[in-house]
C-alpha cells in the first residue's frame, strides 16, 4: 500500500498520451491518470464536481474491496456519497445465500429510475455475485442500463475497467476464471480513521459442500508477511490503532507461500508493530485452529478477546457431510481449551439450520453444543441453495416449515443465552475504544470492547479513536450503558 502523497508523486511522473504500462501496478496508475482527464472533462460539463456511491453487501472481505474501489475513485476526482443518486454508483455483491441476490436485483430497479432522470449517470456491478455466469447472462439481458461488470479477481483493474467505459457507450464486462495475482500498492480510502481491515489472504481452498465462496473468490493466496507488516506500519502511522486481519480461513494462511510462515508467526510479528493497540482476525475454521495459535493468544497484549469460530450444526453426521472435517466433540474439546488459555474470551460462530438432511436429532445437536459453548452472539443462517454446490444437488432438502419453527427456537437460544453472557461483565471498568457519535442519544459516543460488544456513554466526538476506561453500568441485552471511568 502506498499513501495518497507517494502516488500522487507517482502520477505526476506518468506520461498519460504513451502507451499503457504492462506491469501492475504501474498500468492501473496510467489509467487513473487517464480517467483524471475525462473525469475533469465531464466536471466542466457539468459545471460542478462528480458524485460516487459505494454499496456493499456481504463479509468483511468485500467491506475491505470496496474501500479500495473508494480509494481508485477519489483518486481520480469522485466526490463520495453516501446518497445513491450519484454520478457513479457501484453496487459490491455478495453471493452466500440467495436473499443477498435478491437484493441487489431489488435495487437495480430502483437505480435504473434514479438514472432516467440523470443521463451522466453509471452503475457498475461487481464482487462475488459478478462470478456467477447465470447472473451475468441475466443483467446483460434484462438490465441493459448497467454499465460495468467486474468480478473478484479483476478488482485490481477498476480503473482500467472505468477507462474502457468512460471512452464507449457499451456496457463493458469482464470476468475472469480466476488468478494467482496479488496486486499490492493501490490507494485505499478507509471507511474508519482509526480501524482497519487488512487482507492476509485471498480465496478458499475448503470447498464446505453449502458454501459458493471457493467458486466465486478462487483459490487460497496468502499475502507475503512483509507486505502485510508494511501495510499495518503504515495504517498506524496513519492514525489506526486496531486492526482485523481477513481471510476466509485465517488459520491456513501462509501454508502456500515460497517460504511458509504460520499464522501465529504472523500474529506475533504483527503484535511488535509500534502504536498499534489491538489486533482482531476472522474468519478461524476449526480444523486448523493450532495449540501454537493458542498459545500467542494467552500471551498477548494486543489480541482482543473475542474469537469468532463458526461451527455450522452440532451434528458430527452433517459436519461430515459439509466437509467441515471436525466432530462436534472436537470442537467442544478445542472450545475448552480455548478457554482454558484465555479465560473470559467472548465466543461468537455461525450457524446453519435446515442443511439438507437435517433432522430432528441434527438439529437438538445444534442447540446442545449452543447451550454448552454459550456463546457471546450467534449468527444464525437458514440453509440457502447455491448452484454448483454438492449440497443443492441433495434430493432431501428440508421442508420449509419445519426449518422455520427449527430456525425460531435456534435464535430464541442463541438470544437469551447471549443476554446472559453480556451480563458477566455488568460493574467491570474495561478498555473501550470509541468509534463514533450515537446517533440515537445525543451527548453519547459509542464504543467497543476487546470483546467486541458495544458500549454507549456519554461524550463527544472527539473521544472517537481513543482507547478508554469505561465503566458498565448496565448491560441492556446485547450491549451496554456505561460511563467514563
Ligand atoms: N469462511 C468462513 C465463512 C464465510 S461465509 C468460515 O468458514 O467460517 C459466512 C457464513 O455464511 C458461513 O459461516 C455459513 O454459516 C454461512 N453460509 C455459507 N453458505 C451458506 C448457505 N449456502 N446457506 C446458509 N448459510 C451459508
Ligand atoms: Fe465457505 Fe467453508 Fe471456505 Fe468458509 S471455509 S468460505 S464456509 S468453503
Ligand atoms: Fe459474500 Fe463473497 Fe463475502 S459471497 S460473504 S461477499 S466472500
Amino acid at each position: 500500500m502506498n499513501t495518497i502523497q507517494e502516488i500522487e508523486k507517482i502520477l505526476e511522473m506518468i506520461d498519460e498520451t504513451g502507451i499503457a504500462p504492462s506491469d501492475e501496478p504501474m498500468r492501473q496508475y496510467y489509467y487513473i491518470k487517464k480517467c483524471r482527464t475525462a473525469v475533469r472533462k465531464l466536471e466542466k460539463e457539468c459545471g460542478r464536481k462528480l458524485e460516487c456511491c459505494t454499496k456493499t453487501f456481504g463479509c468483511q472481505m468485500n467491506a475491505r474491496d470496496s474501500e479500495k474501489l473508494l480509494g481508485i475513485l477519489e483518486l481520480i476526482g469522485f466526490v463520495s456519497t453516501e446518497k445513491e443518486e450519484a454520478d457513479f454508483v457501484i453496487y459490491n455483491t455478495c453471493t452466500v445465500r440467495e436473499n443477498a441476490n435478491l437484493k441487489v436485483y431489488g435495487r437495480l430497479g430502483y437505480l435504473s429510475n434514479i438514472k432516467k432522470k440523470n443521463p451522466h449517470m453509471m452503475i457498475a456491478l461487481c464482487g462475488c455475485m459478478m462470478q456467477e455466469k447465470p447472473v451475468v447472462e441475466k443483467i446483460k439481458k434484462s438490465y441493459r442500463f448497467v454499465d460495468l461488470i467486474f468480478g473478484t479477481h479483476n478488482l485490481y483493474r477498476f480503473a482500467e475497467l472505468l477507462y474502457r467505459r468512460l471512452e464507449s457507450e457499451r456496457m463493458v464486462v469482464d470476468i475472469w476464471e480466476d488468478t494467482d495475482q496479488i496486486v499490492e500498492a493501490l490507494p485505499v480510502e478507509r471507511k474508519y480513521r482509526f480501524k482497519s481491515g487488512v487482507n492476509i489472504m485471498f480465496g478458499c481452498n475448503n470447498f464446505c459442500s453449502y458454501c459458493i465462496v471457493p467458486y466465486v473468490r478462487g483459490r487460497e493466496r496468502s499475502r507475503k508477511p512483509e507486505e502485510i507488516i508494511s501495510e499495518i506500519e503504515k495504517l498506524v502511522a496513519d492514525g489506526v490503532v486496531e486492526i482485523m486481519l481477513l481471510g476466509q480461513n485465517v488459520n491456513s494462511y501462509g501454508k502456500n507461500l515460497e517460504e511458509p510462515v504460520t499464522f501465529a508467526e504472523l500474529l506475533q510479528r504483527v503484535e511488535q508493530i509500534q502504536g498499534l493497540k489491538r489486533i482482531r482476525f476472522m474468519t478461524s475454521h476449526p480444523k486448523d485452529l493450532s495449540d501454537e495459535l493458542i498459545e500467542v493468544m494467552r500471551h498477548s497484549k494486543k489480541i482482543c478477546k473475542q474469537l469468532h469460530l463458526p461451527v455450522q450444526t452440532g451434528s458430527s453426521r452433517l459436519l461430515k457431510d459439509m466437509n467441515r472435517h471436525y466432530t462436534k466433540e472436537q470442537y467442544l474439546r478445542l472450545v475448552d481449551k480455548i478457554r482454558e488459555a484465555v479465560p473470559d474470551i467472548s465466543l461468537t460462530t455461525d450457524l446453519i439450520v435446515g442443511y439438507p438432511g437435517e433432522t430432528d436429532e441434527d438439529f437438538e445437536e445444534t442447540m446442545d453444543v449452543v447451550r454448552k459453548v454459550r456463546y457471546d452472539s450467534a449468527f444464525t443462517f437458514i440453509y440457502s441453495k447455491r448452484s454448483g454446490t454438492p449440497a443443492a444437488e441433495r434430493e432431501d432438502q428440508v421442508d420449509k416449515e419445519v426449518v422455520k419453527e427449527r430456525f425460531d427456537r435456534l435464535l430464541n437460544e442463541v438470544q437469551t443465552i447471549a443476554t446472559q453472557q453480556t451480563k458477566r461483565f455488568e460493574g467491570q471498568i474495561l478498555e473501550t475504544l470509541v468509534e463514533e457519535e450515537n446517533s440515537q442519544l445525543e451527548g453519547y459516543v459509542t464504543g467497543r470492547l476487546s470483546s467486541g460488544i458495544l458500549v454507549h456513554f456519554p461524550g463527544t466526538k472527539e473521544l472517537i479513536g481513543q482507547i478508554l476506561p469505561v465503566k458498565l453500568q448496565e448491560a441492556k441485552g446485547f450491549y451496554y450503558m456505561g460511563e467514563r471511568a
